[in-house]
């Protein structure tokens, strides 16, 4: 990108290009994080679920159903406020809030705030920032028209986007068994790129371009980004939202723990978002008609709903996340779908619908 070198940027769009239609996602190397950089990161997060007290715990739980954020502890029985069934994982989440308010910080962490900070600063302004001059000569538009126009960077480290330390405990008997051994259901990430740092233990899938689920393979230091709907909908569905799940990893790692650090990146909340019309790719080339996010917004739009604002979008499969443990909604018949052969989980938020590989 910094290189000055016609042909190699001239490469390197055409490779990006080529990842962001055809798979939908980025492997990203020398992005300016060393090893020992993401060591320590990772050394954070393992410090912070490993001594976060039990007053912490209770008094920074999360209120996804209320407020549509993961803000906070996320206790380990499943993605509502009140226990259900034991799930293993535990994550803590910076918002905007957070990140201004030590009070919303479990105490044991906040001798290292400014490392956290920083670390998540350089995320946004650089590694983020760069990806998006990419993806915004990909579309043949100025290198910061998604960073000006799409990208929430105001108020915090992470704009109106956020940053996770997960930490994923082996499943029990009782959720394997019930979540058949899923600890995500496949989804799509609702805004512009997440950027997840690769961890030997193995648990990301991706669905591929064969219509299979793959395990991301561990590539030391590298940098995993997935395409969010946004972007998705912005480039009138050139780029597709990366379909992903965790899953339950390979035998030989199901005792292990997995640490997982996210950056999710999000677009500007008050917005609506529709095609770039300006892009010369999109008025050269069309609308790509890919059954996904963008699909769907088009449908609503024709049928006259207005579409939800970025933050309506997010909020609502926040607050309505279905647990992988719950053996009611999880049936055909209920959120369930036979689909072509494919089992598929179909959801309606908004008027929008939401039809995903299982
Ligand atoms: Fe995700």
């Amino acid at each position: 990108m910094d290189s000055g070198d016609d042909k190699a940027i001239v490469d390197l769009v055409q490779l990006t290009k080529k990842a962001i239609r055809e798979d939908g996602f980025l492997f990203l190397e020398n992005y300016g994080v060393s090893l020992e950089q993401l060591h320590r990161q990772f050394a954070l997060a393992q410090y912070l679920h490993c001594n976060i007290s039990e007053e912490d715990q209770e008094r920074l739980l999360f209120h996804p159903e209320t407020s549509g954020k993961w803000a906070g502890y996320k206790h380990p029985w499943g993605f509502k406020r009140e226990r259900m069934v034991y799930d293993g994982i535990t994550q803590f989440n910076w918002y905007s809030k957070e990140w201004a308010d030590c009070n919303l910080v479990p105490k044991c962490i906040l001798p290292f705030m400014d490392e956290i900070v920083a670390f998540n600063v350089f995320l946004m302004e650089s590694v983020n920032r760069r990806i998006l001059a990419l993806f915004s000569k990909v579309l043949e538009l100025p290198d910061d028209y998604l960073w000006d126009n799409v990208q929430s960077h105001e108020g915090g480290p992470t704009g109106e986007g956020y940053f996770r330390h997960a930490l994923f405990r082996p499943f029990t008997a009782e959720a394997e068994k019930l979540s058949k051994g899923l600890r995500f259901h496949g989804h799509c990430d609702y805004g512009t790129t997440t950027l997840l740092f690769s961890v030997p233990v193995t648990q990301l899938q991706i669905w591929g371009t064969d219509e299979q689920w793959r395990y991301v393979p561990y590539k030391a230091g590298a940098l995993v980004v997935n395409i969010g709907e946004t972007l998705e909908i912005v480039s009138g569905g050139h780029f597709k939202a990366t379909r992903h799940r965790v899953f339950k990893p390979p035998a030989d790692q199901v005792d292990v723990e997995r640490l997982s650090l996210v950056q999710f990146n999000s677009s500007v909340g008050d917005l609506r978002m529709t095609p770039a019309k300006e892009s010369p790719l999109i008025q050269r080339e069309g609308l790509a008609d890919y059954q996904g996010a963008f699909r769907e917004f088009q449908k609503a739009m024709a049928t006259g709903i207005p579409i939800p604002t970025n933050k309506e979008w997010r909020e609502i499969q926040i607050a309505e996340m279905v647990n992988t443990t719950d053996s009611i909604r999880n049936a055909v018949g209920q959120d369930w779908i036979m689909q072509e052969g494919q089992l598929m989980n179909k959801r309606e938020f908004h008027g929008v619908s939401v039809v995903l590989p299982v």
